[in-house]
């Protein structure tokens, strides 16, 4: 349907009424049906578990189009912002919907740069949970205490949200980073002011008190590419969380730390620790990769083949296609090989040319080969999802605070289809 053809209105017949439902369209020919008037009209509500049929706000940060394997932000390719922006100037865009100025770029890099570094009494915060929790825990706890040094945050001041906004953007890094010298009872390294976004976290994951250390631009620009793919991606289930909590007037490091917790999960973004967990397991000899592939069809063996398949992309994820040339470039230019990298390829051959995936439109997505890169820079295995985190930071942000700004905006309030008991008389228990 173009959009000259889509019409104004859908009728809904339900018993013997009629209803004209309003149709939206998007600006990429979206197509939508407004039924906020259908409970009052008609008594009705809808049901869709998993909401994929369901829009629950209009947005203007990002486009994807699952079916033809395209992200843009903002309208700019993810091929083309990989190829030639940042991510600091990603930030800006997904947080304004447009490019910055070389004096905007400027000033805005200056502030994510001067904000790094936490307040001493947070780093009591990481020593006191345990070395061994999962630093995704530690990231969604210490960043849930921010709202304990900065008592000013709301959802109700645009000033104070830029502010926040400015901080949570500088500090993740941080947060990140420490938690990680925590789990290994390493001194944390202060933020270096001096260094790019992408080069100070490797500096604070990987530098000591007791020696120079220099951060590889190689793996600098990598880690920077990573975090440009993972910036945004409209509503996923973390995106949604983020969204829902700031809905109810929370304030934005209340709702990113619950957003942290919904990234971790193995179907979001804990698949990237899934998948080389995966891929090593069939290196160390547990199963070959056509045993594993066979398990992953089965149904009963609670096996699925981890960085494939997607609630949205029914093709190639477009970021997975940049990140499986990345693997060869970062591979090559640091001189490496990984037989994680061979293992991953003949599992996609295999899907590629197996009819379960290819009846089901199951692609690789961004979770499939980010870790043999992230792997190459020295990333823990535990660590990936965190940074998955640092990369999805701007793009939480940018939808909170669109969240926001949206007049139409109310609490997030779904409905359900009770199924449970009708009423019946409360016996004494020792008659039970
Ligand atoms: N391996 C084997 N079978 C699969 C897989 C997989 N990775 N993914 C989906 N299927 C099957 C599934 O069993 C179902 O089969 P049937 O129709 O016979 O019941 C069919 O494909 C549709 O799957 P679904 O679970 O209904 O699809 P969904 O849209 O609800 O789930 C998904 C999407 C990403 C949760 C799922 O594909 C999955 O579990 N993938 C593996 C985990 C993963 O890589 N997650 C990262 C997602 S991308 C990054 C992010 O968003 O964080």
């Amino acid at each position: 349907m173009t959009n000259q053809t889509v019409p104004k209105t859908a009728k809904l017949t339900f018993g013997d009424q009629e209803l004209d439902l309003p149709v939206m369209v998007g600006s990429e020919g979206e197509v939508a049906l407004d039924i906020r008037q259908l409970r009052a009209k008609t008594g009705a509500i809808t049901y869709d578990p998993g909401l994929g049929n369901t829009g629950a706000c209009q947005s203007k940060i990002t486009f994807l189009d699952g079916e033809q394997g395209i992200l843009r932000y903002a309208g700019y390719s993810i091929e083309e912002l990989a190829q030639k922006s940042n991510f600091v100037e990603v930030m800006w865009l997904l947080l304004h919907q447009q490019l910055p100025t070389a004096a905007e770029l400027e000033q805005f890099t200056h502030e994510v740069t001067h904000h790094t570094m936490l307040h001493e009494n947070l780093k009591q915060l990481f020593s006191s949970l345990p070395k061994a929790g999962h630093p995704m825990a530690v990231c969604a706890a210490a960043v849930g205490a921010l709202s304990t040094f900065y008592q000013n945050a709301s959802a109700n001041s645009p000033q104070q949200n830029w502010i926040d906004a400015v901080r949570l953007l500088a500090k993740m890094p941080t947060i990140a980073a420490y938690s990680y010298k925590h789990s290994i009872g390493q001194p944390f390294m202060y933020p270096r002011n001096d260094l790019s976004y992408a080069a100070n976290i490797l500096h604070m994951m990987f530098a000591t008190p007791c020696e120079k250390y220099e951060p590889n631009p190689v793996m600098a620009r990598a880690l920077d590419l990573l975090l440009i793919l993972h910036a945004d991606h409209e509503q996923n289930c973390s995106t949604s969380t983020v969204r829902t909590v700031g809905s109810s007037g929370a304030n934005l490091f209340a709702s990113v730390s619950a957003g942290i917790s919904a990234l971790w999960g193995p179907l979001h973004g804990g698949a990237n620790q899934a998948v080389i967990e995966m891929l090593m397991s069939i290196r160390d000899g547990k199963r070959s990769a056509r045993e594993f592939m066979e398990l992953a069809k089965k149904k009963d063996s609670g096996v699925r083949l981890m960085g494939f398949g997607h609630r949205v992309y029914k093709n190639y994820d477009p970021r997975a296609l940049i990140l499986k040339k990345a693997c060869y470039d970062v591979l090559g230019q640091l001189g490496r090989k990984d037989p994680l990298l061979d293992i991953a390829l003949e599992l996609e051959q295999i899907a590629l040319s197996d009819n379960y995936f290819i009846e089901r439109k199951l692609y690789p997505n961004v979770d499939f080969y980010s870790g043999i890169i992230y792997k190459a820079l020295g990333i823990p295995v535990e660590m990936f999802t965190v940074f998955f985190a640092i990369g999805r930071m701007p793009g939480w942000i940018a939808q909170w605070l669109e969240y926001q700004r949206d007049p139409e905006a109310k609490i997030t309030r779904p409905r359900q289809i009770y199924m449970g008991a009708t009423p019946r008389a409360y016996g004494q228990v020792e008659k039970r």
